[in-house]
C-alpha cells in the first residue's frame, strides 16, 4: 500500500488541468453493455475505478482496449456471462451499474451486492424495488442480486424514496429499452446522470426532463454510437483543486472545468471570502489568494445542493476560517471518518451525529495520518500541504481510486510530496 510524505506548509503556483469525471465515466462505460457494436470513449481518467470497471466488463466476456496516456477506451460488448462477481464489485460500489444494462439487454443479471464502505452501508434497495416495479423478478441470495425477466420490460412510474444517483442511472438504462413509458419521480439531477441520459438520447432514446426531478423515458430500440463519447470534466476534482488553492493561499489556474456545474461549491467558497474568477466561459477558474476566511454553515444535499463529495474538503478549509463553522452531512451516515485524522494535525472539530462543528483558525502540525475513503484522502493531502513539518498519509490507494495522480499534479505546482510503497 502506498503512502504520501508531504512537507508543509506548501505554496503552489501555476496551472492544472482537471481530468474526466470518474462518476460520469463509470456509468458511460457500463452503458456499452446495451449494444452489440464497439463503443469508444475519450477523456477517460486514469483511475483504479476505471481499471475495476474494465475488469468487470472483461469478466462478462467484453473486449476492452485502454490507451491510458491518451485517455481513450474501446469496449467490444460481446457479453457471454451476465455475472458481476463480488471480487470486483466489493472494490467499487459502482459495480451495481452492471445491473441495469444486463437486465435491459439480456433480461438476466447476477450482480454482487456492493457491500458497505467507510462512508456508509450503501444499500441498493431502491434499485431493487424499482426493477421489481418494472416486472423484473429480483431475488437476493448469498450476497448476490439475481434479476431476471421472462416477458418484456414494461415502463411504469417509479418514485424513489430518496434521491439516488446510481439508482436513477440504472433505471435510465432499463427505461430506455422497456416497452412504453417510464417516469422517474424524485430522480437525481447530478450532471453525471444528465451526461448518461444525453448519451442514451444520442443513441435514439426518448428521454425528457433530464436534470429535473421528473424524468420521462419512452422505450425504444437503441442504435450504437458511431463516434467516440467524450467524458465531461470532473466537477469534484475541480472543486478539490479550488479548495487546495484556497487552503494553501496559492494563485492557481484550474482548466478543464465547467463552472455551471459548480455553482453551490463556488458560492460556498465565495461566502467564505474567496476570490475566484471564471474565465473562458467558465472552463477555467482563477483563484486569487486572500488572507482571511469567514466561517460558514453548510449542509450537503443532492445536486444542485452542496455535494457530499466536497464535504471533507470544505471541512478542512473551514479549519482556517476566523470563527465557528458547522457542516451537516445529510447524505451518508458515516462520512466524518476524516475528522479523527484532521484532529491529529491539530484541527478543532467536534462531531455530533451528522453535524461537525469547526473552530478556527488553527495552525496544523504535521503527523502520520490514514486515508479512509476516496474524498477524505484528498482532504488529508490538502491538510498535509498546510501543516508545518512532515505529514505521512497512508492507504493512499483510496486517493488513486478517484484522482488521476493528484500527487504528481501537486508536485508540478511546487508541492514537496514523495510517494513511498510499503
Ligand atoms: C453516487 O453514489 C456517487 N458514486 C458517490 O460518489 C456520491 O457520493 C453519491 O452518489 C451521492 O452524490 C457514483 O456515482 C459512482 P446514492 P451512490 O445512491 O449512487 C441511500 C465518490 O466519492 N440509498 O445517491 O451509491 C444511500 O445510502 C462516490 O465518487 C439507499 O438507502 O449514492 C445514501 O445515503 C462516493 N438505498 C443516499 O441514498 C439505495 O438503494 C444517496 O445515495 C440507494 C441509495
Amino acid at each position: 500500500m502506498d503512502s504520501l510524505i508531504i512537507e508543509g506548509p506548501s505554496k503552489l503556483s501555476g496551472k492544472v488541468e482537471v481530468s474526466g469525471s470518474k462518476n460520469s465515466a463509470l456509468p458511460l462505460l457500463f452503458a456499452s453493455i446495451l449494444f452489440n457494436e464497439k463503443v469508444t470513449y475519450e477523456n477517460i481518467p486514469r483511475l483504479w475505478d476505471v481499471e475495476t470497471t474494465l475488469k468487470l466488463l472483461e469478466m462478462m466476456g467484453c473486449g476492452t482496449e485502454w490507451d491510458k496516456e491518451g485517455g481513450r477506451v474501446s469496449i467490444i460488448p460481446r457479453v457471454t456471462s451476465q455475472i458481476a462477481p463480488y471480487e470486483q464489485v466489493k472494490k467499487m460500489r459502482a459495480g451495481i451499474l452492471a445491473l441495469g444494462p444486463l437486465v435491459a439487454k439480456y433480461g438476466d443479471a447476477k450482480v454482487s451486492l456492493p457491500g458497505g464502505c467507510a462512508i456508509g452501508a450503501r444499500p441498493v434497495n431502491y434499485h431493487i424495488d424499482a426493477l421489481r416495479k418494472m416486472g423484473v423478478t429480483v431475488e437476493v441470495e448469498e450476497g448476490y442480486i439475481h434479476a431476471s425477466i421472462k416477458g418484456k420490460l414494461i415502463g411504469t412510474e417509479i418514485l424513489f424514496p430518496e434521491v439516488t444517483v446510481t439508482g436513477t442511472e440504472n433505471l435510465l438504462y432499463v427505461g430506455a429499452i422497456a416497452e412504453g413509458t417510464t417516469v422517474l419521480q424524485n430522480a437525481a439531477c447530478e450532471p453525471e446522470v444528465v451526461a448518461l441520459g444525453e448519451f442514451l438520447v444520442s443513441c435514439g432514446a426518448k428521454i425528457t426532463g433530464l436534470g429535473t426531478q421528473t424524468v420521462t423515458i419512452q422505450g425504444t430500440p437503441l442504435v450504437a454510437p458511431t463516434k467516440p463519447i467524450r467524458v465531461p470534466p470532473d466537477r469534484i476534482e475541480a472543486g478539490t483543486w479550488v479548495s487546495i488553492a484556497l487552503a494553501t493561499r496559492s494563485q492557481l489556474e484550474i482548466s478543464g472545468c465547467d463552472a455551471a456545474q459548480m455553482t453551490s461549491v463556488l458560492a460556498a467558497f465565495r461566502q467564505m471570502g474567496a476570490k475566484i474568477e471564471e474565465v473562458n466561459q467558465g472552463t477555467t477558474l482563477k483563484v486569487i489568494p486572500v488572507e482571511k476566511y469567514s466561517p460558514l454553515h453548510i449542509e450537503t444535499a443532492p445536486y444542485p445542493g452542496f455535494p457530499t463529495d466536497m464535504q471533507a474538503q470544505i471541512l478542512t478549509l473551514l479549519c482556517l476560517a476566523e470563527g465557528r463553522s458547522t457542516v451537516v452531512e445529510s447524505i451518508f451516515e458515516n462520512r466524518f471518518m476524516h475528522v479523527a485524522e484532521l484532529q491529529r494535525l491539530g484541527a478543532k472539530i467536534e462531531v455530533n451525529g451528522n453535524v461537525a462543528t469547526v473552530e478556527g483558525p488553527v495552525k496544523f502540525q504535521g503527523a502520520p495520518i490514514m486515508a479512509t475513503d476516496l474524498r477524505a484522502s484528498a482532504c488529508l493531502v490538502l491538510a498535509g500541504l498546510i501543516s508545518k513539518g512532515t505529514t505521512k498519509v497512508s492507504r493512499i490507494y483510496h486517493l488513486d481510486r478517484g484522482y488521476q495522480r493528484l500527487d504528481e499534479k501537486l508536485c508540478r505546482l511546487g508541492a514537496k510530496i514523495t510517494r513511498v510503497a510499503e
